[in-house]
């Protein structure tokens, strides 16, 4: 066996290693049920799986037993297991949630209905092509700065900075937000995850970049009528409305809604 061989076998023993080591650990031999999407581009249907419940077991771990006992060929993406890397969102009874943050004993032996999220295309079964995400991402303005770092900066700025860096990049928000999930305004606005990343790059006091028109005239932040949803799924507590959407949205006001520098703004001829 060569050494790409034996490291690919490696990784899918330690993918599968619980998976396996749960069977022993079964809670008084009772079962699960699993409808999950199984399907691509063209359509697709529910089919259902029971798998042998496991105490603490979460829907990652049961979809991964599906995986390994009863559909080989199912996709799914997950990278941590530790509701770090954002890869495993997913739609469970039609909200999205991570799958490995979301333990099967709170369905309470009910209906657990797993799909890819909806707002993305979907490549096969719970993978969707979340790569949109990437592109929007690409197109905000870096920060910019003139200053050597290291930064000497006050400790309120610093604290104000850390909430929107804690964001994991599981497009959960994006998911939800009727803007892209309803009226698919995926060529006109950004998304809530985006306007996270501008409130971090517009209130870092070193960057000197400007990117309200750019929220106001490309990314859309004016379609945003703050349902909160998007904070609503937010796994890691950003309250992207109160601390980031609405923040940007009295800068673009303050910015272009001014009398005084609308007149300025006429005057300078932009
Ligand atoms: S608050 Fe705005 S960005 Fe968040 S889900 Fe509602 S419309 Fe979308
Ligand atoms: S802001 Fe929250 S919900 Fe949105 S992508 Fe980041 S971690 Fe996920
Ligand atoms: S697998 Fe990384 S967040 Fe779930």
């Amino acid at each position: 066996m060569d050494n790409e061989a034996a490291n690919q076998k490696d990784m899918a023993s330690k993918a599968h290693a619980d998976v396996h080591a749960d069977e022993k650990a079964t809670v008084d031999g009772r079962t699960a049920k699993l409808r999950v999407f199984r399907g691509d581009a063209a359509g697709g249907e529910e089919v259902e799986y029971e798998i042998p419940l496991v105490e603490g077991m979460v829907v990652l771990d049961a979809v991964l037993h599906v995986q390994a006992h009863q559909a080989g060929d199912l996709a799914v993406r997950w990278n941590c297991k530790a509701a770090h890397c954002g890869s495993c969102s997913a739609e469970i009874n039609g909200r999205p949630k991570l799958m490995c943050k979301t333990r099967v004993e709170e369905y309470d032996g009910g209906e657990i209905r797993v799909h890819p999220l909806r707002a993305f295309p979907v490549i096969k079964d719970l993978v969707s092509d979340v790569s949109w995400n990437y592109e929007v991402s690409r197109g905000i303005t870096p920060f910019t700065t003139s200053q050597q770092a290291p930064f000497t900066m006050y400790e309120e700025d610093v604290e104000r900075l850390y909430e929107p860096k804690k964001c994991i990049e599981c497009f959960m928000c994006q998911d939800v937000c009727h803007v892209l999930r309803t009226h698919h305004k995926h060529a006109q606005f950004a998304g809530p995850r985006f306007f996270v990343r501008n409130q971090w790059l517009e209130m870092h006091p070193m960057d000197e970049a400007d990117r309200l028109s750019e929220l106001k005239e490309r990314d859309g932040l004016g379609f945003c009528n703050i349902t909160k949803c998007c904070t609503e799924v937010c796994p890691v507590d950003i309250h992207i409305t109160d601390n980031s959407i609405i923040p940007l949205k009295e800068r673009v006001a303050d910015e272009y809604y001014d009398p005084a520098k609308w007149l300025m703004r006429k005057i300078r001829g932009r």
